[in-house]
């Protein structure tokens, strides 16, 4: 890809409070992020990873700077710009899953589908399509209580994809799930990226970390390094 990136920080702060309880929480992130990278963001705790993600996934505004999306000064979008831009570009998937408890794995993935002017019948379709890239296709009828916590969680990546996001953003996205389940999910996480969404991806874990191409990392609510082409495959040898 030549030209803008797909993804613009500039000097983005965010102050949260006012007066003397106001805290700045980031204090001039700069990122660029180009189309179909994979991108973990580290960092202590407190040093504004969800902050910058809710902002890249316009659930917040930022207090200052600028954040490009393809180009768009997203500050200069108004309020339903902005969920549109949202829904029609982002995914998202949270560290708590966030399904809804009684409601089938498939009846959970239609929901980002309910906006949307299509038919039940073609909302059924594509969440099937979704679960079945998770390789979950099987459990659709199941309910969020009949799975583990590793088939939750793809159920939540097929939630998010079944718009065909170009952008998933992921805050944790293994954080409650045990080493074996976590490389699952990197390695759908990776086979995603490969047919060309652009990743970005919150983790503690060096290890998840190492599923991606680029790793940007936080401190004290500033980028303080970047490591590029950090994979040019996955970890494990491609055969
Ligand atoms: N809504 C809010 N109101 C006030 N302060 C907030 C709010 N959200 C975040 N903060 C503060 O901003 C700072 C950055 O928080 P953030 O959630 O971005 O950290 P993080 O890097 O994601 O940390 P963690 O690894 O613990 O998830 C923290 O000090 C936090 O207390
Ligand atoms: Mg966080």
């Amino acid at each position: 890809m030549t030209g803008a990136p797909l993804i613009h920080l500039e000097g983005i702060t965010k102050t949260f409070g006012q007066g003397a309880a106001a805290f700045q929480a980031l204090k001039g992130v700069d990122m660029a992020i180009a189309e179909g990278d994979f991108v973990a963001v580290m960092g202590p705790s407190g040093s504004g990873k969800s902050t910058t993600m809710n902002i890249l996934g316009c659930l917040d505004v930022p207090t200052g700077g600028v954040f490009r999306f393809r180009g768009v000064e997203v500050q200069s979008l108004d309020r339903d710009q902005r969920s549109l831009l949202r829904r029609k570009y982002l995914g998202f998937v949270f560290q708590g899953f966030n399904l809804l408890a009684r409601t089938t794995a498939v009846e959970n993935v239609e929901l980002p589908l309910l906006y949307r002017g299509e038919t039940a019948k073609d909302r059924r379709a594509a969440a099937m399509r979704s679960l079945d890239k998770v390789g979950l296709a099987p459990w659709a009828d199941h309910t969020p209580a009949e799975l583990s916590g590793g088939q939750q969680q793809r159920v939540a990546i097929a939630r998010a994809l079944v718009t065909d996001p170009a952008v998933l953003l992921a805050d944790e996205p293994t954080g409650n799930l045990d080493t074996e389940r976590s490389l699952e999910i990197m390695e759908l996480l990776t086979d995603l990226n490969r047919q060309g969404i652009t990743i970005l991806m919150v983790t503690h874990e060096e290890e998840m970390a190492a599923y991606a191409k680029t790793i940007v990392h936080f401190r004290d609510g500033l980028v303080e390094r970047v490591e590029r082409g950090h994979r040019s495959g996955a970890p494990l040898e491609d055969v």
